[in-house]
């Protein structure tokens, strides 16, 4: 038996149903990146479940296109379809499952560092323009072949070498990512970046092509990264090697944009030891670099990152009040991302009142309401807004417990307003 056969019975119904429709038209179909390597390299523990499926279709000798493959499985399947006509590419939406579609192509890139121009070729070609031999392996879903491993660049035996190999010299140059996945792979599967690609990766660094990169795909690779298991190590890796300098033109060195190296290193290894989510490393991240207000990034990510950087005036803020109700008003406001990365970062006093605010504080509200005050007589405005602070205050330092001590407190205020 071929060495996918097997593997082919247990892929999600619709990989097989796309492959019958396009064996059906004479074209071909296959199973093509990470999942190949990975099924490849640990059969055993491969993950049959895995949401997002890539597939590539060579339709050339059909007379269909694209896009009448993915308008055939959505009548079939009425599941949801995208089709990007310039990338000749689709993607299949069915619930929590993903099938990204592509035609075999062959690239080439007009310029370093841009996206490619495409052009419809064989499964081979298609297979010799990616990043690394061991992501340029494909298992046949049609015809003859089916369950057959194509292997144009010596995929399979890198995998058994344990090698991340690029497959032409200009990869780095032609598309400067992939010096960031390189060093994800390598250490997401504990493989050695053989010799020659390791030389091109530290050249394209040390020739600044990072920085031509948009960056959209800088920060694509750092949130990729982030969400990594080994996210630390990667992270220390892509610094020591300087390639975020170099993403924004600097020499590396004892300095990360102006931050030590080695305290960058011990505040990442704090935050992965806490066991912090992936957004939260990113946000980090993001406070450390000469991130630009053209920046793709979410409101909350932008002023979290602000935050931090300015973490300084925060902390000694911080270590003079007491009150609970003063702790509320130096954090109200700040996004919650950026106050949980001061709080692992922190130490002390400083610390103690961050937990504080972040676990009880942040949620304690009066028990009367805006609507409760206003039936009592008090316009909607300024001065209800004041009130209702008054009161949370209140609630805060313990000096109003019930809801009638509340009603007690209005009246005192109100009184001496009067
Ligand atoms: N690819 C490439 N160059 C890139 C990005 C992707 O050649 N800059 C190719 C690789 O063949 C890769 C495939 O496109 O295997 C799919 O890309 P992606 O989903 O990013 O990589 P996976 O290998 O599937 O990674 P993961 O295991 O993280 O899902």
């Amino acid at each position: 038996m071929k060495p996918g056969q097997k593997f082919l019975e247990k892929i999600p119904p619709v990989c097989r149903q796309i492959a019958r429709v396009v064996e059906e038209w004479g074209g071909s179909a296959y199973l093509v990146g990470g999942l190949v390597r990975d099924l490849l390299l640990k059969p055993a523990q491969f993950d049959i479940t895995a949401p997002d499926w890539d597939i590539a279709v060579d339709l050339r000798a059909t007379g269909q296109g694209l896009l009448s493959l993915l308008k055939k499985i959505n009548a079939q399947t009425n599941c949801r379809y995208v089709f990007y006509n310039q990338f000749l590419t689709g993607t299949l939406l069915f619930g929590d499952l993903r099938v990204d579609i592509a035609h075999t192509r062959d690239e080439s890139y007009p310029a370093p560092a841009v996206l490619p121009l495409v052009r419809p070729a064989g499964i081979e070609q298609d297979l010799r323009r990616r990043d690394f031999t061991i992501n340029a392996l494909a298992l046949t879903l049609t015809g003859k072949g089916k369950g057959e491993v194509v292997d144009p660049t010596g995929g399979q035996q890198d995998l058994q070498l344990r090698l991340v190999r690029i497959i032409h010299p200009n990869s780095f140059i032609d598309d400067p990512t992939r010096i960031f996945r390189c060093i994800r792979f390598a250490i997401r599967l504990g493989f050695e970046i053989e010799s020659g690609t390791l030389y091109l990766l530290r050249a394209a660094v040390k020739n600044g092509y990072p920085a031509r990169l948009t960056p959209e795909r800088i920060l694509y690779e750092l949130r990729c990264i982030c969400r990594e298991r080994a996210a630390l190590k990667m992270l220390e890796a892509v610094v020591k090697e300087g390639v975020l300098a170099s993403c924004w033109q600097q020499v590396p060195g004892a300095e990360f944009f102006g931050f030590p190296v080695k305290r960058l290193l011990a505040e990442l290894q704090k935050l992965v030891q806490a066991k912090v989510d992936s957004g939260l490393l990113f946000v980090y991240l993001l406070s450390r670099l000469p991130v630009n207000t053209r920046f793709p990034i979410t409101r909350e990510e932008r002023e979290a990152q602000q935050i931090l950087r300015e973490s300084k005036v925060i902390v000694s803020r911080l270590r003079r009040v007491r009150k609970k109700s003063a702790i509320y008003r130096q954090l109200v406001g700040i996004p919650v991302p950026a106050l949980q990365v001061l709080k692992i970062l922190t130490t002390g006093v400083v610390r103690q009142r961050l937990r504080l605010y972040l676990e009880k504080l942040v949620s304690v509200q009066p028990q009367l309401q805006a609507a409760d005050l206003i039936s009592a007589g008090i316009k909607p405005g300024p001065e209800l807004g004041r009130m209702l602070e008054r009161l949370r205050a209140a609630r805060l330092d313990g000096q109003v417990k019930t809801t009638a001590q509340e009603w007690a407190l209005v009246q005192r205020i109100r009184g001496k307003n009067v």
